[in-house]
């Protein structure tokens, strides 16, 4: 079911249009910063004025020092040249900083809701997506949304009034030449936009190749033992050069293809100037070129005016390529929740923790069948030992029961409230998991455990590690409870972090503990230290475990032998073994040895 909202999701984003989406970017964005904005325009008015202005004002310069007996013409003049460089300045400087500050706040926005919306995501979607996708989307999307903004508001205000003004002081100056460079302009711009059209294909491989970087250092930061172990550089190398390669060369086509235009616009530059000097010492159409100030000033607003207008000519390629990331954006936005709470949701009651499995079906994404029909009543108080050859779907039943995953169907009761019903801020409450991995997060021991009960006094912390027979070598360590565990807790040994996983799991005073038994063998000492506290913690306790330790299925009170999603056996471990079917077959060869 999931994975079909999935599919109806990701073609309605894949069909909307780059207009729908950039007006919904630009309705979301623009009111909330309108005065930023409106500011920013009012600047950029003045930017656009005052360059006008200068090219007016060479006119007037040129004139006056052909003058030079005129002394208060000069004055004036070279007064109002000061003046207009200065308030354009500062005009420049108000507009940068406001729509620096407008963008800023808005990419800030998004890369907040995006993070939001990823943490909606169900486990699915983090199994299914890669962190470095993730982690270019989050980073890199909205600067790329926010560049599309830069581009309309400073495209349609600041490039569009100061083109209008230079070609109103060219015609001012001189019309019969403005008509003419008028024709010869566009068709230079339309060169230009040729060239520049394949910018954006290049940039769409960018980010990929940009990905693949983050890729390649992400995968080198966390496997960095199975790189050394196996002595993979070689090939982590390559891979990284390759990446690097590939970006480095679509930087340089990009570059390439970006200063194509500058000899373009040289020549046409020079020509224009040459024409213009030429054109200055005959008549044009019976009439004489005017002063050498109205000829200045007219080359000097025609030349002013050819990075607005290419700004312009190429502003649907660069909001295109912006586009990018305004679709990357909403992609991670618009993604459904599909773990929702239902509207009728409520807190479960006190109850005592009684777990009931009713006819149970469930597949992931891939479709293949993990669980079928699959019925368990779980001896409330009491510790369920799940055991079954490697893929039989021990860690899939815990993940229902975490509701990391809803059951295709049937359904699964707590307390006699289906999961579905039930707040997940209350179920966590009531649940906590041990898993194989014990995941810490990098800062202190006492903040690791704090996390999950945020209120904990600082005795319930040293409480609960005692409970998970960790206080003894927390208080050894130089630093105790305040020593950083590292990312992903490399400090620590494996016992020890499983200790500390325990202690956390403690934390909450879960009435269902949930566990998934590492695999990876203990030495004994730490075996027993394990083994003590979970004997400890899940006294009284709903246990579902993932047993691989035969002190695990000694002491439960149920054992169920699951083979494909199916529970083939079921009773305590002397029953079990006394029937000599499948439990008394693994016990032989697996518990028997242990
Ligand atoms: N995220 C996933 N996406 C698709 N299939 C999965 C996923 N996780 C597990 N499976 C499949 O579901 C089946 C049951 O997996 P599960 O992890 O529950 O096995 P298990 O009994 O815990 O095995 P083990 O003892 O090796 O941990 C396997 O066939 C596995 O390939
Ligand atoms: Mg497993």
């Amino acid at each position: 079911m999931i994975s079909r909202i999935k599919n109806r999701w990701a073609q309605k984003v894949a069909s909307l249009s780059s207009e729908s989406l950039l007006a919904r970017f630009l309705l979301e964005s623009f009111p909330e910063h309108r005065k930023r904005y409106f500011l920013a325009i009012i600047a950029m008015v003045i930017v656009a004025g005052m360059t006008a202005a200068t090219a007016w004002m060479m006119g007037e310069i040129v004139d006056s020092m052909t003058n030079p007996e005129n002394r208060s013409r000069i004055m004036l003049v070279s007064g109002a040249v000061a003046a207009i460089f200065i308030v354009r300045g500062f005009a420049s400087y108000a507009q940068m900083v406001l729509m620096a500050r407008a963008g800023n706040r808005i990419v800030a926005q998004k890369q907040e809701s995006m993070y939001r919306q990823l943490l909606e995501q169900d486990i699915a979607f983090f199994s299914g997506t890669e962190s470095s996708d993730v982690l270019v989307r989050v980073t890199q999307s909205a600067q790329m949304a926010r560049g599309v903004i830069d581009t309309i508001v400073t495209g349609f205000v600041r490039d569009l009034l100061t083109l209008v003004g230079l070609i109103g002081v060219m015609f001012w100056q001189q019309p019969v030449l403005s008509v003419v460079s008028l024709v010869v302009g566009p068709l230079a711009l339309w060169g230009i936009r040729k060239i520049l059209s394949r910018v954006r294909a290049v940039m769409m491989l960018e980010m990929a190749g940009l990905a693949e970087i983050f890729r390649v250092v992400q995968e080198t930061s966390t496997g960095a033992r199975i790189i050394k172990a196996f002595a993979l550089e070689r090939l982590m190398t390559d891979r990284m050069d390759e990446a690097v390669h590939a970006v480095e060369k679509r930087a340089n086509k990009m570059v390439r293809l970006e200063s194509a235009t500058t000899p373009l616009m040289d020549s046409i530059a020079g020509l224009a100037i040459a024409s213009i000097v030429f054109l200055s010492t005959v008549n044009l159409f019976g009439q004489s070129a005017g002063t050498p100030g109205q000829l200045m000033s007219f080359v000097t607003a025609f030349l002013m005016a050819y990075e607005p207008a290419k700004r312009l000519a190429r502003m649907r390629i660069t909001i295109e390529a912006g586009m990018v990331g305004v679709r990357m954006m909403y992609d991670l936005l618009d993604r459904p929740a599909t773990m929702v709470e239902s509207p009728t949701a409520r807190d479960l009651p006190d109850g005592p923790g009684k777990l009931v499995l009713e006819h149970v079906g469930f597949s992931y994404a891939n479709g293949q069948r993990v669980l079928d029909g699959l019925s368990l009543e779980l001896p409330q108080g009491g510790t369920t030992a799940l055991v079954g050859p490697s893929g039989s779907g021990k860690s899939t039943i815990l993940n229902l029961l975490l509701r990391l995953y809803d059951p295709d169907d049937g359904r699964i009761l707590l307390d006699g409230i289906d999961l579905r019903e039930v707040r997940f801020a209350s179920l966590r409450r009531k649940i906590s998991y041990v898993g194989q991995d014990t995941f810490l997060f990098s800062t202190t021991i006492r903040e690791n455990l704090r996390l999950v009960q945020p209120d904990a006094s600082d005795d319930a912390i040293y409480e609960a590690a005692r409970v998970a027979n960790a206080d003894e070598f927390i208080r050894a360590l130089p630093q105790g409870y305040d020593t950083p565990v590292g990312e992903n807790g490399v400090f620590l040994s494996g016992g020890q972090r499983q200790r500390l996983a325990i202690a956390r799991a403690v934390m909450r005073h879960p009435q269902v503990l949930l566990l998934d038994e590492a695999t990876s063998a203990l030495d004994s000492l730490s075996e027993t230290l394990v083994r003590d506290a979970l004997n400890q913690v899940t006294q009284g306790v709903t246990t579902v475990v993932v047993a691989h330790r035969l002190s695990t299925v000694l002491r439960a009170d149920m054992i169920c032998y699951l083979e494909q999603g199916q529970v083939v056996e079921s009773g305590r471990f002397d029953e079990l073994l006394a029937r000599g079917g499948k439990f008394a077959e693994l016990y032989e060869r697996q518990f028997a040895k242990s």
